[in-house]
């Protein structure tokens, strides 16, 4: 039987669903979510959950030794729009909550930790096209600093001190059953709910602007494929570059259109623009390929049927 989970952040566009999945797989008594507020009836209804504020190593501490837990996943953070506007705040929350769960792994009070990183982390002098694992990172959001940080202390936890810490660098991803937590891609999820409910999407990035993406089933299954495979093919421990789709917002139109004909998209850029300039447009994740046999399954067109099919119902 695998040892109790706990997710941290479990109430967010990621952790519902990676939850609900981990509760189908390890059972639901298994995997206690935990967030500062409660999530949709899905996640509240299928298992164990705890108020718990990531900032607080204490209280951290107390639910970990109170359900035997083994493994963590820290998926509450501060999103990169919104870490623009509260940038104290982000760096608070995002390296704060790292440390405290690094530590209580540290101390061996927790065997293994994911993590997320995200494209962020590159900036604007990074290659665009075929963003490299390795490359110039000097990001320019506070975002993007604080996971840039976050990645260079997993590695050295995992150097100096042995913590099993693992984690992906997400792309911006889509999902119906929640709604996006502030960040620059939100567009990619908007983008349907407006086609279905009012044949018209206002981007707040502009045409052209081609950034990768994923479909949410694809990055749960990375994400659990990659805390399941032995620790010896996990090579890098900083995060892994993680790919699976790229385009423009036109792009995503033209998909929506092949269903609803008469949808019509219009561009308003707003300060999300410059965040977005910053990032890649497209990832090479050969590594993860090669060490944990990571392919995703979605292009966009069966992302666009299964986000209208399910968000139409
Ligand atoms: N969604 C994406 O497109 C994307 C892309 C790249 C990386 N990521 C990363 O994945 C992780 C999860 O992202 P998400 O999209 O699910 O974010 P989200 O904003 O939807 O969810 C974050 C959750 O954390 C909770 N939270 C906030 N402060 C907390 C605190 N102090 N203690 C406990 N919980 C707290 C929130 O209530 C929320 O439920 C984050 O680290 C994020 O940076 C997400």
């Amino acid at each position: 039987m695998h040892k109790p989970i706990l997710i941290i952040g479990a109430c967010g566009q990621i952790g519902t669903e990676l939850t609900i999945e981990l509760r189908n797989k390890y059972g639901a008594d298994n995997v206690i979510a935990s967030d500062i507020r409660e999530g949709n009836d899905s996640l509240m209804q299928s298992g164990p959950f705890e108020l718990l504020d990531a900032t607080n190593y204490a209280a951290i501490e107390d639910v970990v030794m109170h359900y035997d837990i083994d493994e963590i996943y820290l998926m509450a953070a501060m999103l990169s729009a919104t870490a623009e506007k509260f940038p104290m705040r982000a760096w608070n929350l995002n390296m704060n909550s790292l440390f405290n769960v690094l530590n209580l792994a540290k101390d061996s009070k927790i065997n293994k930790v994911f993590w997320p990183s995200s494209i962020a982390v590159f900036g604007p002098n990074t290659p665009k096209e075929g963003t490299p694992q390795s490359t110039i990172m000097e990001p320019s959001t506070v975002y993007g600093i604080s996971k840039q940080s976050g990645e260079r202390w997993c590695e050295y936890y995992f150097k100096k001190y042995g913590v099993d810490v693992r984690s992906v660098r997400y792309p911006g991803l889509i999902s119906w059953k929640t709604m996006p937590g502030g960040g620059t891609t939100d567009y990619a999820v908007e983008i349907y709910h407006e086609a279905l409910k009012n044949g018209h999407y206002e981007s707040f990035l502009s045409k052209g602007t081609k950034l990768p993406m994923m479909y949410m089933d694809d990055a749960i299954r990375a994400t659990i494929n990659l805390m399941d495979s032995p620790a010896e093919q996990i090579k890098v421990r900083s995060s892994y570059n993680l790919g699976s789709m790229s385009f423009a917002p036109e792009d995503m139109a033209a998909s929506i259109q092949k269903h609803i004909p008469d949808f019509k998209i219009s561009y308003a850029p707003d300060f999300r623009q410059q965040i977005a300039d910053s990032w890649p447009s497209s990832i090479d994740d050969s590594q993860a390929r090669e060490q944990w046999g990571w392919e995703p399954r979605f292009d966009l067109d069966q992302t666009t049927e299964e986000m209208l099919k399910n968000l139409g119902n």
